[in-house]
């Protein structure tokens, strides 16, 4: 078993741009009371630097096991991980998880700046940073508040803050607007657009939205009812930048949704016939 998670540049191609993440033949099995669950099965994945590579799939096929094994949350059962170096200085990856990841006790610009304050950056490039992240995601007035004294999106926000302002070369973002209505929902990822627009960051991006997938990615990997497998992956062909309501007014966006749905319902018909076989067995 091989689960490099720091290897020097990766420099074979697909498409123009390095390959910023590899895996192969990526496997992982959990031993659970009930025996042995494959959450992952050989999963072989090329993800250019630069990609907004995002990942749907029917709940419990393995989306958030592969984003842990990436963020070394957890180790691969077998198969191969490889990540190209970051830049001297920058940390490798930064997680954005679904609600409730902000440290209650420290203000939003306590918690926006704790990455680069953990690395001792200077003062001055940690205010500068913070306040340029917290400004585009418009929280600036917010910077001394709590974050039980916001509500739900101005949090994804903060989280969001969060992870650009530590700079990582590979953002991980689990669902991170599952749980806004659709207004919000829209705002922010108009924002997370905007934002990726300056930096091109590689970002994994998890969603049970194909509307979501189809607005945000440059590519997206379909993936088997459980256990989980690469069942087809799609380039999106949208030009960038990309405005979110243009976007979706466009034939060629329904029938891409369309098309992509019709292959994520087989698998969700899958785990939901799997799911009442295991209820009554
Ligand atoms: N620590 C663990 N111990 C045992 N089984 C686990 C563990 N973590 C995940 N699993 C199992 O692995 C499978 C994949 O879980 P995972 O959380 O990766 O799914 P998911 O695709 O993210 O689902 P969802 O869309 O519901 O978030 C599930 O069957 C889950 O029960
Ligand atoms: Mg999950």
């Amino acid at each position: 078993m091989e689960t490099t998670l720091t290897t020097p540049d990766l420099h074979t191609t697909s498409g123009d741009q390095p390959v910023k993440i590899r895996l192969r033949n990526l496997t992982k099995q959990f031993t659970t009371g009930g025996g042995p669950v494959t959450a992952l099965d050989d999963v072989s994945l090329d993800i250019p630097s630069g990609c907004f590579f995002m990942i749907v799939g029917p709940s419990g096929c393995g989306k958030t096991t592969l984003l842990r094994i990436l963020a070394g949350l957890d180790t691969p059962t077998s198969g191969s991980v490889e990540v190209s170096e970051p830049a001297a200085g920058r940390p490798g990856n930064s997680m954005v998880f679904q609600g409730g990841s902000l440290f209650p006790w420290m203000t939003v610009f306590e918690n926006a700046a704790y990455g680069l304050r953990m690395r001792k950056r200077p003062k001055a490039e940690i205010n500068e940073v913070v306040g340029h992240y917290l400004s585009r995601t418009g929280l600036s007035k917010f910077s001394h508040a709590y974050p039980h004294q916001l509500s739900g999106g101005m949090q994804q926000r903060v989280s969001i803050a969060r992870a650009f302002s530590n700079d990582p070369d590979i953002l991980l973002m689990d669902e991170p607007f599952s749980a806004l209505d659709e207004q919000n929902k829209l705002l922010l990822q108009e924002e997370l657009l905007r934002i990726w627009e300056e930096t091109r960051k590689t970002v994994l991006f998890i969603t049970h939205s194909v509307d979501e997938a189809v607005t945000l990615g440059d590519r997206i990997m379909i993936m088997t009812a459980q256990p989980g497998r690469t069942k087809q992956i799609v380039d999106v062909p949208f030009a960038r930048p990309r405005e979110v309501l243009e976007l979706r007014a466009l034939p060629a966006y329904g029938e891409l949704v369309y098309s992509i749905w019709g292959q994520l319902r087989e698998e969700v018909q899958r785990a939901r016939t799997q799911d009442e076989g295991s209820v009554k067995s």
